[in-house]
């Protein structure tokens, strides 16, 4: 069973799922004994980019941060996965350059229904002015141009996306014959 170095970068509105259909990848990786690494915008800022905010300047910074790592691993053939909302396209496509073998998948969900998820009771906060600079609300959010992967969480369950990004990643060659026929 053989693996490819990659960065699977997951992008998208908060309560969009990104972590969700991230934390199903990484578990299906593991279970396959692929090496595999999760860098998540949530964790992250608690220890590599603790003390950053959400300006953009402070965005950007933690963007780059999650993308050295995941270069890092990417070059020492490990399947990294990172997903933070990453709003700015510019940034996000400094890290596509750096990295070289990178998948973005869009996680892509209307604000309407992020809202209502409202994962962290955050949407609500700003909405009162309680906290400002909210991505969604008061802050924006670039979609990709061209991601690998568009996944429409109002349509599809994080099973079915996580699956759909395998299909990518054996498609463009990052996961072995031997690997997606024994374990995916
Ligand atoms: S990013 O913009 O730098 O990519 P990241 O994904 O690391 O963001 O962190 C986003 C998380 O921080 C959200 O899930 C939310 O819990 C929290 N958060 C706190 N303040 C904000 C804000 N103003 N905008 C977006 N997320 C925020």
């Amino acid at each position: 069973m053989s693996q490819k170095g990659v960065t699977i970068w997951f992008t998208g509105l908060p309560s969009s799922g990104k972590s969700t259909i991230a934390r199903v990848l990484e578990r299906r990786f593991r279970q396959a004994g692929l090496k595999v690494e999760l860098l998540d915008g949530d964790v992250v800022r608690t220890n590599l980019s603790k003390g950053l905010g959400f300006s953009k300047e402070d965005r950007d910074a933690n963007i780059k941060r999650i993308g050295f790592v995941c270069h890092l691993l990417t070059r020492n053939d490990v399947i990294a996965i990172a997903a933070a909302i990453s709003p700015y396209r510019e940034v996000r496509d400094y890290n596509r350059r750096l990295i070289g073998n990178f998948v973005e998948v869009y996680v892509k969900c209307s604000i309407d229904e992020c809202e209502k998820r409202d994962v962290k009771g955050l949407f609500k906060k700003a909405r009162a002015g309680e906290i400002t600079g909210f991505t969604g609300v008061d802050d924006p959010y670039e979609e990709p141009l061209h991601p690998e992967v568009v996944c429409d969480t109002e349509k599809e369950s994080a099973d079915q996306s996580a699956e759909k990004v395998i299909r990518k990643l054996e498609e463009l060659g990052y996961l072995s014959e031997a690997s997606s026929h024994s374990s995916f």
